[in-house]
């Protein structure tokens, strides 16, 4: 019998331990998955040939035949696993159930028209090793994407080639090393402001870099003074995330460009927040040598999950003749052809990149047409609105206008006990995915929230009621708080071991 006490708010029965036992039910529902090993059942299979099929032995050459007892796959029928798998998708959290306010990720909805023309079998089934003669609109598609992106960034030359936007920084890495080799010129060092992305410094150290930290002053820009005094004959450029993880404009942007180019040093803005200023600013006025545009965030291909995404790396007339090969080029007679510039990197990437990613941000520019604009202002009016509904409960953590998102600082809950962690997974509680927390780190326990333009204002209306609840109960000293989530299958794990003793894999358990 179920004892109420031992029920959980999901319904499942809890053991002694406090687990929940396999496979409990309730109103019918299976509320516990065990993995699909557990359910494994020694000579169970989901199709089977019939025996006296003597034609598939002659499909298969013996040698590539694995022997079964090898494989250790689990042994169920077709429709334990068509359950296990279904039920598991009831657990997601998606932008399809409601608002993903991940900071620093643009969690936007993606429009259905962009699946459905990207499953169209004429696209879904181009093969890259096909001749050019036969890939005429899988050409196109990418040659007006090039078209389009030089056009809303206002940059001469770009690449589509990069499979995420950290390889697109490291790509734009390497054009910046090729720049000062052809010079002659060896230069070891890349500056780093602190408001930048973590995957910045990273790229850089990959691609062989030394990198120094610059400072950023109490509104969250980059000290100019601090820049100059590290301008020095080996600083290869400067990588600066623009708007940065405070979510705050670099006003300065144009005067950093302009010290860096006396000084020969080269630009690299981190584009991945596009988000905010899509169509309303020139990435060629700013003075920007190299940026990576995150496809998959700003211009909606499904991401969070691992799948491919991709990255525009734009480029100034500085870097165009290092690109990486080929690029899609248009002929005389209207047709398409690959060519590489004349001092081609090489290739980042096989084929033309992830072509399902650039046909969706080809299609996701094309529906907009002159509206791109209305992106960015949709974007940054959403997350004012949480700023505003927000600030007098938790301290915003840069006094200058929030671009596309707003990040808050714990300041105001440290007496409480509570942490930005307990708020995360209240929310969950709550039926929303948290924000991001604990990023950017200049900022105490941050809490960085980015709506984007896909939110209804009564959606963001409703979040900030939730969110100022959560702070109520803080300071009531709501001690239930340190233990949610309480609604969700897996309540609170032991976050460290989890991330320093991954189990990946069954067999290693
Ligand atoms: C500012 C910034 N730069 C770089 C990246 C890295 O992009 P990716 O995760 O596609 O490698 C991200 C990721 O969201 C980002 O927010």
């Amino acid at each position: 019998m179920l004892t109420e006490e031992r029920v959980t708010s999901t319904g499942a029965e809890t053991n002694e331990a406090g687990q929940v036992p396999l496979s409990v039910t309730r109103n019918g529902q299976i509320y516990e998955e065990p993995l699909i090993f557990e359910r494994s059942s020694p000579g169970r299979v989901g199709f089977s040939f019939p025996e006296d099929d003597e034609s598939l032995e002659h499909e298969v050459a013996g040698d590539l035949l694995r022997d079964a007892d090898d494989i250790h796959l689990p042994e169920v029928s077709e429709p334990e696993v068509v359950r296990h798998f279904t039920r598991l998708s009831t657990w997601n959290y998606g932008i399809d159930l409601n608002l993903y306010p991940l900071g620093s990720c643009s969690m936007k909805y993606n429009p259905r028209i962009n699946e459905e023309i990207a499953a169209l079998p004429h696209f879904k089934d181009a093969h890259p090793a096909m001749p050019v003669a036969y890939s005429q609109d899988v050409l196109k598609v990418t040659f007006d994407l090039q078209t389009m992106i030089c056009q809303l960034t206002d940059m001469p030359a770009v690449t589509l080639q990069p499979a995420a936007g950290a390889h697109g920084e490291l790509t734009g890495l390497f054009l910046m090393q090729a720049y000062h080799k052809k010079k002659g010129e060896q230069r070891k060092v890349i500056l780093v402001p602190d408001s930048a992305h973590g995957t910045n410094p990273a790229s850089c150290t990959l691609a062989g870099y030394d990198v120094k930290e610059l400072k950023s002053t109490r509104q969250g820009l980059l000290d100019l003074e601090d820049l100059k005094a590290h301008l020095t004959p080996d600083v290869a450029g400067l990588m600066i995330t623009n708007p940065n993880t405070v979510g705050v404009f670099e006003t300065n942007i144009r005067a950093i460009a302009d010290l860096l180019h006396e000084n020969d040093s080269l630009l690299y803005m981190d584009g991945a927040n596009y988000n905010a200023i899509i169509g309303q600013a020139s990435l060629g006025e700013m003075g920007v040598d190299v940026s990576h545009l995150n496809l998959h965030k700003t211009f909606s291909t499904p991401h969070g999950g691992g799948g491919p995404g991709g990255a525009a790396v734009v480029v100034s007339d500085r870097l165009k003749d290092f690109l990486p090969g080929p690029q899609v080029m248009q002929k005389d007679d209207g047709s398409y052809d690959l060519a590489s510039a004349k001092y081609s990197i090489g290739r980042m990437k096989s084929g033309l990149g992830h072509f399902g990613v650039l046909l969706r941000a080809c299609i996701f520019i094309r529906s907009h047409g002159n509206q791109m604009g209305a992106i960015a202002e949709h974007a940054v009016l959403n997350a004012n609105i949480v700023r505003k509904n927000l600030e007098e409960h938790f301290a915003v953590a840069s006094d200058n206008d929030s671009m596309h998102e707003v990040v808050f600082s714990d300041s105001k809950q440290k007496k409480t006990g509570f942490s930005t962690m307990d708020l995360a997974k209240a929310l969950i509680d709550y039926g929303y995915h948290p924000p991001t927390v604990y990023f950017p780190l200049s900022v105490h326990g941050a809490i960085m929230i980015e709506p984007t333009e896909s939110e209804s204002p009564e959606t963001l209306d409703h979040f900030s009621e939730v969110m100022k609840d959560i702070a109520a109960r803080m300071q009531s000293g709501d001690e239930k708080l340190s233990s949610a989530p309480h609604r969700a299958f897996v309540t609170r794990i032991d976050e460290a071991t989890a991330a320093r003793n991954p189990v990946l894999n069954y067999f290693t358990k």
